[in-house]
């Protein structure tokens, strides 16, 4: 009997443990930070682990969201959601930077959670910007980014804030959008800003950082 029952406990022991070790698919890690962000003691939680597990991201991003370079996106108010899911990118290789590619494969699923309702929950400050807004800029925005960003340009769950990047950031990303970089080959920018001109970019991108 003891023959028996012995390889069948281990097998069972297995299958708990392949269960245990499964990692959630995006979609049930949204589900997850959508029931944390309903709560309001696991949120703090959240925020507390986010803290903790952010300290690796200070150095570029800053402990308040708001980047310490200006080739470097703040992360302070930004879409939850976007957060969580331009991390899955650069671990999956749809989206390449040479460091965030590399510490996307760092975190686990929960402080990954935890690190984006963390910076999400950040103020953006204003930063010295080294344009001027342009009337040209603004026209552009009214009539084509509000749309999907916001009239403010905060964003939604669908969409990223964009208001108060670092122009330096702005630039360089509008940039790789309208020349189809690889480095973010399926982003739905690619169609936006397919028929717009440098000079448009660079004037959209001094309005947007000047957006409070
Ligand atoms: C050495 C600097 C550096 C460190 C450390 C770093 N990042 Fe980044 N991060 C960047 C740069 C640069 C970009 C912009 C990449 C690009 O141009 O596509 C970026 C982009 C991002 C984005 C996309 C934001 C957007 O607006 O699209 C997220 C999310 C992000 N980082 C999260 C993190 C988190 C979380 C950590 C810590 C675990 C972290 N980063 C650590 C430099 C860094
Ligand atoms: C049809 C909806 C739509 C419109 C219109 C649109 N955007 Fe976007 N935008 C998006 C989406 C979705 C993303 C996230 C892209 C991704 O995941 O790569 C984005 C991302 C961006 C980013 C990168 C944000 C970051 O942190 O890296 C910038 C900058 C941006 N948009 C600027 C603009 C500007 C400027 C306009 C107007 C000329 C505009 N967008 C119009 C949907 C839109």
């Amino acid at each position: 009997m003891k023959n028996i029952i012995q390889p069948l406990l281990y097998v069972l022991l297995l299958s708990v443990l392949s269960f245990l070790a499964r990692a959630e698919s995006v979609d049930e890690l949204l589900a997850d930070m959508e029931r944390i962000q309903q709560d309001p003691a696991a949120l703090r939680a959240a925020i507390q682990q986010g803290e903790y597990r952010g300290t690796l991201c200070f150095s570029c991003h800053g402990k308040d969201g708001n980047s310490t370079r200006d080739y470097i996106p703040n992360l302070a108010s930004q879409n939850p959601t976007y957060l969580f899911t331009q991390f899955e990118h650069f671990a999956s290789g749809e989206r390449k930077n040479y460091v965030m590619s590399k510490l996307a494969t760092q975190l686990t699923d929960s402080d990954r959670v935890a690190v984006a309702l963390y910076f999400a929950g950040r103020a953006v400050k204003p930063r010295q910007q080294p344009v001027v807004p342009s009337a040209e800029g603004k026209a552009l925005f009214d009539s084509m980014c509000f749309a999907c960003h916001g009239a403010s340009a905060h964003g939604s769950r669908e969409y990223p804030r964009i208001a108060g990047q670092p122009y330096e950031y702005l630039e360089a990303t509008l940039l790789k959008f309208r020349d189809k970089n690889p480095d973010r080959a399926k982003s739905p920018m690619i169609g936006v800003v397919q028929n717009l001109t440098e000079q448009q970019l660079k004037d959209v991108a001094a309005y947007l950082a000047h957006m409070r």
